[in-house]
């Protein structure tokens, strides 16, 4: 019996040793070590013995339990390492590979511009507001003067969704919005950046443009201070050499409406190909808001008076910046989107 049990010991530890993974590992758990294996067994036969050769062959059972299960837990211990070794190998990263270069990006030129121009007149105390794109005809003509079948519409030729909403082609009905919403009580000092649209496409016009309003309504509000407000913008955007000039116009919300030149920065008024020898650029167009408009937005034109302005945004980079077709800053081309990145 003592030679059965040795052999068993034998081939329970080479077939631990051959073992592969945890499962085949259990099934030799069960094999040697479960009540009813073969070596379980013979603990049976124990109780036929004196009790000299009980406690001899319980010695020996014993070591050859624990010799069994000592073989199997440093086996189950082996194949964990191992696995864990397979894994990290497989896992492995390879540190000097090259990595992969991201470009930085930058801000393309018409944010750089709303930015400019928005800092300029954040700085005289002006507060940024925002519009809808899609907007109702109502702000975008009616309650800026223009009344429908008015042959003032005809200079905006628009972008209608359907009777009563158009893609808004100009960015004057953020001042409707504004001052209603101050229900006839100032003052006001904002500006508006945004996206204005207009069923145009040439060199000089695209069909998705921008354009920065500018609102002020208080009391005593002059021509004088439109002008003041208007030079310190174009010295800080153009230089401080810049000269304006404003010009009559006329713009269905405001009365007297004007067009506002800057001289010109490049040959400073002598006159050359920029200025079409005139010496002067058109740069937006101006004016004291219409008391029609004051009155309809709810303001008492006795204690009110405003002015307004418009500037197309990519018209003022065209200027500053030398570029030659609007339709540049749509097409997405980044040699010239780039050119820009740097200050
Ligand atoms: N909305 C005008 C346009 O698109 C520009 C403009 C002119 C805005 C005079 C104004 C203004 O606020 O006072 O042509």
């Amino acid at each position: 019996m003592i030679k059965r049990i040795q052999e068993i010991a034998q081939e329970a530890e080479q077939k631990i040793a051959e073992a592969k993974d945890n499962e085949e590992l259990s099934k030799l758990q069960i094999l040697y070590l479960a009540k009813k294996s073969e070596l379980m067994s013979f603990m049976a036969k124990m109780k036929d013995m004196n009790q000299e050769e009980r406690a001899s062959f319980g010695e020996v059972m014993n070591s050859v339990k624990n010799k069994i299960q000592t073989k199997i837990d440093e086996k189950r211990k082996v194949l964990k390492d191992l696995a864990m070794e397979h894994r990290l190998k497989k896992e492995a990263m390879d540190i000097t590979l090259p990595g992969e270069n991201y470009e930085r990006g930058a801000k393309h030129l018409f944010q750089k511009v709303v930015d400019e121009v928005s800092d300029i007149f954040i700085g005289m105390g002006y507060q940024i507001e925002e519009g809808p794109e899609v907007e109702l005809d109502h702000f975008n003509f009616e309650l800026l003067n223009v009344p429908k079948d008015h042959p003032a519409r005809d200079m905006q030729d628009s972008f209608y969704i359907d009777e009563t909403h158009l893609m808004r082609s100009q960015t004057s009905p953020v001042q409707a919005r504004v001052m209603l919403s101050k229900n006839g009580v100032g003052p006001i000092k904002i500006i508006s950046p945004g996206k204005t649209f207009r069923r145009d496409e040439d060199a000089t016009h695209s069909h998705q443009f921008g354009q920065i309003e500018g609102l002020v309504v208080d009391e005593n509000v002059r021509m004088s201070d439109l002008l003041g407000t208007l030079e310190l913008f174009v010295k800080k955007m153009f230089g401080e050499k810049r000269k304006i000039r404003m010009r009559p116009s006329y713009f269905p919300f405001t009365e007297p409406s004007v067009e506002v030149d800057i001289s010109c920065f490049e040959c400073g008024g002598k006159g050359c190909s920029l200025c079409k020898h005139s010496g002067w650029i058109e740069i937006l167009g101006a004016g004291m808001v219409h008391p029609n408009v004051l009155k309809m937005c709810g303001f008492d034109t006795k204690k009110y008076q405003g002015f307004a302005f418009g500037v197309g945004i990519e018209r003022v980079a065209m200027l500053r910046y030398g570029i030659d077709d609007i339709r540049r800053f749509y097409t997405n081309d980044m040699r010239f989107n780039k050119q820009f990145h740097r200050e």
